[in-house]
């Protein structure tokens, strides 16, 4: 019989609990659960397992207390740290989740070096970079979800304007996971038609403005923390694209080694994702403006690692 597959998730907030609830309901993954809250994880195990007890299949879910249970695991989300509150942007939580995630990568490290890790706190990019700093991985074996996320909210905003074509909407988001993210109309589509076709550039543009700010837009709304039900299905389809070694194209933040002429920094740009993470980083031939706003996208992502090395990783 095939082994099982095993994804740990660390950290059951808003985010990681989502996240197990939607993969204990669709897929058959043994899901392990930690979170330094040990009761919580508990009952969000018990309330998981008899939901799926509605049904007839029964979800395969533990809480685990110690990094040692880690071991195995085929997938790995970090979903720890705090979420930003409202007035705050995601880079006002560099240095509190740089610790969180330090911690978090020795456990990983030493119990489950060959683990693909999904990173999912924030400021995403700068938290990718920090997970591969502390474990020296490969670079292949670790991204973090955003692009997915922004694309699906660029989507939602261009349906919301077109009132048609569910499903058929391709709205890529290139660049950091911050405010100057890079939505790319230019190759959004609806089922091959180029969305220049269907809505006016002053409507193209009330879509980007309002990507840029869809995480700030529920943040003031839910005035206690982020999103989560978006995120967390953004990361089940990262989850089931490698472990079926899909080779799906999504866009993912990663760790570019000169592909858009840039090394040593983390960017959202299309990936091809397999069983060993990311199989090929793929190179869009963007205009010059579209660069120029992925360069200040990168830049923003730059300066938070600069801050990182110069006052947290050499302290
Ligand atoms: C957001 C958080 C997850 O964009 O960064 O909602």
């Amino acid at each position: 019989m095939e082994r099982v597959k095993r994804v740990g998730i660390i950290g059951a907030g808003n985010v990681g609990s989502t996240l197990a609830y939607i993969l204990s309901a669709t897929t058959p993954y043994q899901i392990i659960l930690r979170d330094k809250d040990k009761d919580r994880a508990r009952g969000m195990l018990l309330d998981m397992f008899q939901a799926s007890c509605v049904g007839e299949k029964f979800a395969k879910l533990d809480v685990i207390a110690s990094p040692k249970d880690l071991g195995g695991c085929d997938v790995i989300v970090v979903a720890a740290g705090s979420p930003r509150l409202p007035g705050m942007s995601r880079n006002d939580l560099l240095f509190a989740n740089a610790k969180v995630i330090s911690e978090i990568a020795k456990d990983i490290k030493e119990n489950s070096p060959e683990a693909i890790v999904i990173l999912v706190t924030n400021p995403l990019d700068a938290m990718v970079y920090t997970m591969l700093q502390e474990t020296g991985f490969n670079p292949r074996q670790i991204l973090g979800m955003a692009g997915i996320l922004d694309s699906a909210r660029m989507a939602s905003f261009i349906y919301e304007k077109l009132q048609c074509a569910p499903g058929q909407i391709v709205a890529p988001v290139m660049g950091g996971h911050g405010d100057d993210m890079v939505p790319l109309p230019r190759f959004c589509m609806v089922n091959g038609v180029p969305l220049s076709e269907l809505l006016e550039e002053s409507q193209i543009q009330e879509v980007v403005q309002r990507t840029r700010n869809a995480g700030a837009e529920i943040v003031s709304r839910l005035k206690k923390g982020s999103a989560y039900f978006a995120p967390a299905r953004a990361t089940a389809e990262m989850i089931c694209a490698i472990m079926s070694d899909s080779h799906k194209i999504l866009p993912c933040s990663v760790l570019l080694q000169g592909e858009y002429g840039y090394r040593d920094v983390v960017g959202g740009v299309p990936v091809e994702l397999g069983i060993h993470g990311i199989e090929r980083v793929v190179e869009l031939k963007l205009l010059p403006e579209e660069k120029q706003q992925f360069d200040k996208s990168i830049q923003s992502v730059q300066d938070l690692i600069d801050a990182l090395k110069a006052e947290y990783f050499n302290s």
